[in-house]
């Protein structure tokens, strides 16, 4: 049995949990959060206030990470250093400094796994739009368009105050919510050239970071993209993703892919079937969670590796670094 231990029992806990325990080759030995309030299982997990006691004490074979986006990091390295591999939520860390740290980890320690949760990689749409694409069947692309309209109410702030403040968030919309949508614009459309973008407030609850997010994305092969994203819509509609090919329109909405022909005519392509009041999340946090065992079981090296989440970041940086400069961002300078 492989031994697991999750630290933050906040919201995204909910989601892991059910999945460990229901895994018969995984044993939930101990939780930790700063909040006992957050652990009321009447079970045999172990619960911990302090997490790093939590490492040295229950012989863990790997941990979840689901912090504040400002303990991503140090907590990760914590693990690597205790032996311990790490299942860590999305973002990889506040900053590129942070990350740069986090992909260096990981390259200096090849026989440790930090799985980093893009888990929207696996939706079924996600993969059959990018064989599609990569098949050259429909020819090159001409255009693509990733559009995230979502709702957060005033209270998803006052409740959590570290999602509303940047030194413990990173920033908004795009770290917080987009950040997938962004990772699976160049996961599909490959390298980026340049970005401008522009980040607004159109919500008054008062907060430090962004809650609207636009930026036009010039891509290495010489189509450009869209991509826009806000917590200001009046509620949460599905993730929207659109790739122009030569010959075809691939979209995917509510979580279904379709392919529009050059008749006009469209057919549907693939189905991620997901239900649920969390629908927008995406349907893939089972499957990367096994995935990630699995290799953990046999060696295998196809979970995603932090270093597969550096370039949304770089995405993030430059989309801010353009609003705040009204400069477009070379993405040349991030390779230097
Ligand atoms: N992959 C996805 O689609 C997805 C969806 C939602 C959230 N997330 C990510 O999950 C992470 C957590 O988000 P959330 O909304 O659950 O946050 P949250 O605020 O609801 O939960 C965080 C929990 O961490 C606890 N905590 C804070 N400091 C701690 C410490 N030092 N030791 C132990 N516990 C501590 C808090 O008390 C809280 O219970 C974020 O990184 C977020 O971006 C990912």
């Amino acid at each position: 049995m492989i031994r697991v231990g999750i630290i933050g029992l906040g919201d995204i806990s909910k989601v892991h949990i059910p999945i460990i325990m229901a895994d018969e080759n995984l044993l939930l030995v101990a939780v930790s959060d700063i909040d006992v309030n957050q652990w009321c299982e009447d079970s045999d997990i172990h619960f911990y206030e302090n997490y790093k006691e939590m490492l040295d004490q229950e012989n863990l074979d790997s941990v979840h990470i689901c912090l504040p986006h400002y303990l991503h990091a140090p907590v990760t390295m914590d693990c690597i250093q205790r032996g311990i591999h790490v299942f860590l939520e999305k973002p990889m860390g506040i900053n590129l400094k942070e990350v740069d740290e986090l992909v260096d980890l990981e390259k200096k320690q090849p026989d440790m796994k930090i799985n980093l949760c893009l888990q929207n990689r696996l939706n079924n749409t996600s993969i059959h739009m990018k064989k599609l694409v990569e098949s050259g069947d429909y020819g090159r692309i001409i255009g693509m368009k990733g559009l995230v309209a979502w709702h957060r109410p005033r209270e998803y702030y006052d409740h959590k105050p570290w999602r509303g403040q940047m030194d413990l968030s990173g920033g908004g919309v795009m770290i917080n919510q987009s950040i997938h949508t962004l990772d699976i614009m160049q996961w599909i459309g490959g390298e980026i050239k340049n970005i401008q973008g522009s980040l607004s407030q159109l919500l008054d609850y008062g907060i430090e970071v962004e809650d609207t997010a636009s930026a036009r994305l010039e891509f290495m092969d010489g189509f450009s993209g869209l991509f826009y994203a806000t917590n200001a819509n009046p509620y949460n509609a599905s993730v929207e993703l659109e790739v122009v090919l030569e010959k075809a329109r691939l979209v995917i909405r509510d979580n279904i892919l379709y392919c529009w022909d050059e008749e006009g005519q469209h057919i549907l392509v693939e189905d991620d079937k997901v239900q649920g009041s969390k629908f927008y999340y995406g349907a893939s946090h089972k499957k990367l969670i096994h995935t990630f065992y699995k290799g953990l079981e046999s060696n295998k090296d196809d979970y995603i590796p932090v270093s597969q989440g550096l370039q949304s970041m770089r995405m993030i940086d430059a989309i801010r670094r353009s609003s705040e400069t009204g400069k477009i961002i070379n993405m040349e300078e991030y390779n230097g």
